[in-house]
This record gives C-alpha cells, structure tokens and sequence, in this order.
C-alpha cells in the first residue's frame, strides 16, 4: 500500500500523522508546492513513527514521481478560508489548483483512489472527475463525514451518550446547505425528535453547520485540523482495509437523488475499489426539498465555472 498525500499544510500533515500512527501504509509520501514544508513535517512524521515502533518510508518532496504508483492520493492542497469567508470564496483559486494536481496524479498514479478535501470539496470533486478519466467510482470527498461526526458529537453532549450510539448521517454538500438527516437519526432505535425538544434539535442543526466557521474564529489564524484528518483518514482506512462500510461521500450523482454531473455527499458503500454502492434513503418531505435546493445550487455553482478558463 503506497499513499500520497498533496498539500502538507495543516490538514495534510495532521492525515499524514494518523496514517504513519496507524501503520497503514508501508510508504507514504508528502507532497507540496513548498518542498520544505513537506520535507519538514515529514522528518517529523518518520520520528513519531520510530517512537511507536512503525516501519514506514516517508518522502516529503516537490516531486510527483516520488508519488509514481500510490495506491490512494489525497488532495489536501489549495488556499483555506479565514472567518468571515465561505467554503465558495475559494472556488476558482482552489479549482485550478486542483484541476493540475488532478492531472498530475493521473499521470502517475492512473489507478488510483483519490480522496479529496479542499474546498469547496464537492464541487473540487467535480473537477477531479471533469480533468481526468478517472471513473467517478474513483473520486470521494469526504465532508460529510467530518460534517457527520460535529452532528454526533452535539446530540451525544445533548443525551450524554457515546457518539457511536447516535444512529444518523449528514448527507449534501460540506456547505452551509448540507442536510443532517433529523428524519432518520436515532437512539436505541428511538427516533431523536421524540427525545430532544425541537427547539433544541434546530440549534444542534445551526451548530453543526457552523462548527468549521465558529473553529476558525476561535483560532484567529489557522482552519481546522483534527475533526477533518479524522475524518479523512476514516475514508482512507475504509479503501485500504476494503471495509465496505457505509459513509456519507461526496460523489458524482447519475441520477440519483435527481442530481447530474455534479457531487454531493450521499450514503456509499466504500471498499478498495472506491465507491462500490450508492444508498437512496427515505426522507421527509423537508429534508428532500433542503437536498434537491442543494442539488440545484452546486449545478449553478459549477455551469460558473465551466466558464471559466481553468
Ligand atoms: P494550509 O494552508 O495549512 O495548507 C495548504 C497547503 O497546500 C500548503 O502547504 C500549500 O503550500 C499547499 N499548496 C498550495 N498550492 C499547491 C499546489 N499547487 N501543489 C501542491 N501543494 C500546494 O491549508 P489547510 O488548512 O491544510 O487546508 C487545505 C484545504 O483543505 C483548504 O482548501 C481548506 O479549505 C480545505 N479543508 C477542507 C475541509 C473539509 O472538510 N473538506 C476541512 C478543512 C480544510
């Protein structure tokens, strides 16, 4: 198993940690536009491997024949948003960076599975999918995971419960309009709306929609961290150990949830051949129209960017 990981910021490093502490991978390489950076954090990584007794190669470079072969590539790569910016503000820059490491990782590693995470990430899907053959099967953002585990994490506070009790999933884009599935989620088959008071479930909503933003202020001058390696490196445990288990990822729809050409997160069964299954669960009559009004504004977002010349 060889995993490349692009960008070796904040977020790239911070996977890269969880994957050298997971033994995972036998080889694993850091990339970034900054190759000191990437050497850097990964001299670091290989000692904290050492200490835990992990045998794991880590190049950091510049260089993507360093990447040549990787099984899965992680694109972490591209400019964050600072407090009072949305996911969008990133589009363009963000877009064309993604579209050349697209090419790049195509051209190195054509079998691979691409994990991606810059943002706006499902439309940065879209972009992989668009400037490259790789078969949309291929190409997983992984918000809704991360988007997934801020919800869990607020209503097992609420009822004092451990987070894996909490049955329920967040599916749309990793944007102020993704859907936390309220209809579905529950507690000891129980549904929550018939144990938190309804003005108590609207605002676990607003705070898991405004948990990247409200981090991000906190910190003044840096994003997020933790809860999205966590949540990347689920995803990439999940292909690597061909776990086939069900998780809320970002994909091109075909159809499906009356989406086209475009990605948004929806339960997959996911394996080492990438997206293996796509699940179309039941909503209620609100939680269909917040996707389908999801659905209809990332289409916008991108006939936007097929304009532009990427
Ligand atoms: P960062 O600024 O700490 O790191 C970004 C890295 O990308 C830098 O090291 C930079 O040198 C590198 N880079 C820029 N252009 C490059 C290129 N063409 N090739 C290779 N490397 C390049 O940023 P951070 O906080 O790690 O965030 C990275 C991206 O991930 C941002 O777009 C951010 O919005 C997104 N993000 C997405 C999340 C999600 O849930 N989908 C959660 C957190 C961040």
């Amino acid at each position: 198993m060889k995993i490349t990981i692009i960008g070796a910021g904040r977020v790239g490093s911070s996977i890269a940690q969880r994957v050298s502490e997971w033994n995972l991978t036998n080889e694993l390489v850091l990339l970034d536009i900054d190759a000191d950076r990437a050497k850097g954090s990964s001299l670091d990584i290989h000692h904290s491997s050492a200490i835990e007794e992990n045998k794991c190669i880590i190049h950091g470079t510049d260089d993507y024949k360093k990447s040549s072969g990787s099984d899965i590539n992680v694109i972490c790569a591209g400019v964050p948003r600072k407090g009072d910016m949305s996911r969008l503000d990133l589009l363009k820059q963000n877009a064309s960076i993604v579209s050349e490491i697209a090419l790049e990782v195509e051209k190195y590693s054509p079998k691979s599975k691409l994990v991606v995470i810059t943002n706006p990430m499902d439309i940065m899907v879209w972009v992989v999918w668009r400037k490259t053959d790789f078969g949309r099967e291929d190409i997983m953002g992984m918000g809704g995971i991360l988007d997934t585990g801020r919800y869990k994490s607020l209503i097992s506070n609420e009822l004092d419960v451990c987070p894996s009790n909490v049955e329920g999933m967040v599916i749309g884009p990793h944007s102020d309009l993704m859907v936390p599935l309220i209809s579905k989620t529950r507690i000891a088959g129980k549904p929550i709306s018939n144990i938190i008071p309804q003005e108590k479930i609207k605002e676990i909503i607003s705070k898991t929609i405004d948990s990247g933003k409200n981090i991000i202020n906190y910190l003044g001058d840096g994003g997020t961290k933790h809860g999205p390696s966590a949540a990347a490196f689920k995803l990439i445990k999940t292909i690597a150990t061909n776990r086939k288990k069900i998780l809320p990822v970002s994909t091109i729809l075909q159809g499906e949830y009356g989406g086209k050409d475009l990605a948004i997160g929806v339960p997959a069964k996911v394996g080492n051949s990438g997206i293996e299954k796509i699940y179309e669960v039941d909503m209620s009559e609100n939680e269909k129209k917040k996707l389908k009004d999801s659905i209809t504004f990332t289409r916008e977002k991108i006939k936007k960017l097929e304009k532009m010349d990427l």
